[in-house]
């Protein structure tokens, strides 16, 4: 055994008790009562950033969230590797739902329980615990490494994309590398070389000024709650098709040869139905579930609010209805196109009896690279020699947005070599994540700062 992966497993233990010690911090983004776990969130990752051997580990303030910067260039000619991830999570909610508190970390099973455990977190630390791996055995790391660690992924990235522009040069750097994704199965180690965008809208249907009693008015107004019903129920067809007009149209076609790699990956749709344990799927017709949840786009209803949902029955007429939904988007659709799109035919279907404004919430390109790149070869390879297997490429149906972002902005390849996996209950109750993966992984990003010197 080479002695840095010696080391690796001798630290085992402390590597998980240090994840559990973040993930007790609550560091919850959208949520603004949250906004001291954000800042305690932040000061542990800079503080583990140079416990490691950074050189540099700074926060820098923005309007929203810190970022935390950390870097270790101590091999002057070799390339320069950014790590980029984040210490925000999602909310907890629903509660009751938890085995364990989702802030109280509880190891079961050859997994950690906790919200953020692979999102984002636990991933995050692993390329930390590479860097300090090479330092501890050989007194140095392969490549330059740089970290940037953001508190705003999973409210919009408002503050980072103007950070990555207004600091080119501190994030100057060969290749980025980020673990926040899945593989595509247990044992099935993997690099995704494409993500989803995203463009999210809130729909606001506002009837009277005050609810009414519906048995005195009934008849005589729209109800804003059937108003939205109608509005939704006519974004997509029972097909599957989504019925805004120019939606599809600057879709970038699968190509016969991505199609059939998609179909030779090992998916089944019996399996997958019954692991989600839905009575049966639904999507585009045409399409297979690989791809219509990697390379086409969708149209969801991410939530809907209006009049009483308490308990028994009461009988009125709400004044308002609301509706938040979402479209993940696909190579080369824009989001502010589509936000438009969709406002303009919401409006134009909206009964005129009441009155409907569509809010642009946010939104983030999708991103697709090619997979014979030198940095993604290095990335296999990595994922080869930490797993045993040569990973499979593929795509995901989530959004970073922020990938597309250094694409263009930085100009340098993205490799996503993420550990998650598919049935970690991300942004849902009982997240986890597999320690297998998450010690194997720590291999994997040491591994890739070797091949990456290469
Ligand atoms: N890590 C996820 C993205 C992801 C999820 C990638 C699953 C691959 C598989 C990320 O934290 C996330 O949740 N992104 C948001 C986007 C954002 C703009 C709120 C998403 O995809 O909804
Ligand atoms: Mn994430
Ligand atoms: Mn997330």
């Amino acid at each position: 055994m080479s002695a840095l992966k010696t080391y690796l497993h001798e630290q085992r233990e402390r590597h998980l008790d240090e994840l559990k010690d973040w993930l007790r911090i609550p560091s919850i983004s959208t949520d603004p009562e949250h906004k001291d776990d954000i800042a305690r969130a932040a000061d542990w990752i800079r503080a583990r950033l140079e416990r490691a051997g950074c050189t540099r580990a700074e926060i820098f303030r923005t309007p929203g969230h810190p970022i935390v910067y950390g870097e270790w260039l101590g091999a002057p000619g070799k390339p320069t590797v950014l790590v980029y991830g984040h210490y925000d999570v999602q909310p907890v909610d629903p509660l009751e739902l938890w085995k364990n508190p989702p802030f109280e970390p509880t190891v079961a099973d050859g997994k950690v329980f906790a919200r953020g455990a692979s999102d984002d977190k636990g991933q995050v630390i692993i390329h930390v615990n590479a860097l300090e791996a090479h330092l501890q055995t050989s007194g140095a790391c392969p490549v330059n490494v740089k970290f940037l660690i953001e508190g705003e992924e999973e409210a919009g990235s408002d503050s980072l994309e103007p950070f990555i522009t207004s600091h080119k040069e501190l994030l100057a750097c060969d290749a980025v590398a980020v673990s926040d994704t899945e593989m595509f199965a247990k044992g099935v180690p993997s690099i995704c070389h494409g993500l989803r965008g995203l463009s999210y809208l809130q729909i606001d249907v506002v009837g009277s000024k005050s609810d009414m009693h519906s048995g005195t008015f009934g008849g005589a107004v729209i109800n804003p709650a059937f108003a939205l019903a109608q509005i939704l129920a006519q974004l997509k067809g029972l097909d599957g098709k989504i019925k805004v007009p120019g939606f599809y149209d600057k879709v970038r076609k699968l190509t016969p040869k991505e199609r059939k790699a998609f179909a030779s990956l090992p998916h089944n749709d019996a399996k997958y139905r019954k692991a989600l344990g839905v009575p049966g799927l639904f999507g585009e017709k045409g399409f297979t579930t690989l791809e219509r949840t990697w390379a086409r786009p969708t149209l969801e209803i991410n939530g809907v609010w209006a009049g009483y949902t308490g308990v028994g029955a009461k009988t009125v007429i709400p004044a308002e209805a609301h509706a938040k939904i979402s479209m993940r988007l696909v190579p080369n659709q824009k989001p502010d196109e589509i936000a438009r799109k969709v406002s303009a035919y919401v409006r134009k279907i909206a009964p005129k009896e009441v009155k409907v404004t569509v809010q642009n919430l946010h939104g983030g390109e999708a991103w697709l690279a090619e997979t014979d790149h030198p940095a993604l070869v290095a990335a296999g390879a990595a994922v080869k020699r930490a797993f045993g297997k040569a990973p499979v490429f593929m795509r995901e149906g989530g959004s970073i947005p922020v990938i597309a972002t250094f694409s263009k902005e930085l100009k340098v390849p993205c490799v996503l070599l993420g550990v998650g996996l598919p049935d970690d209950n991300l942004h849902a109750p009982n997240e986890k994540l597999d320690l297998d993966n998450f010690f194997r992984g720590i291999e994997a990003a040491a591994y890739l700062q070797e091949e990456m010197a290469k």
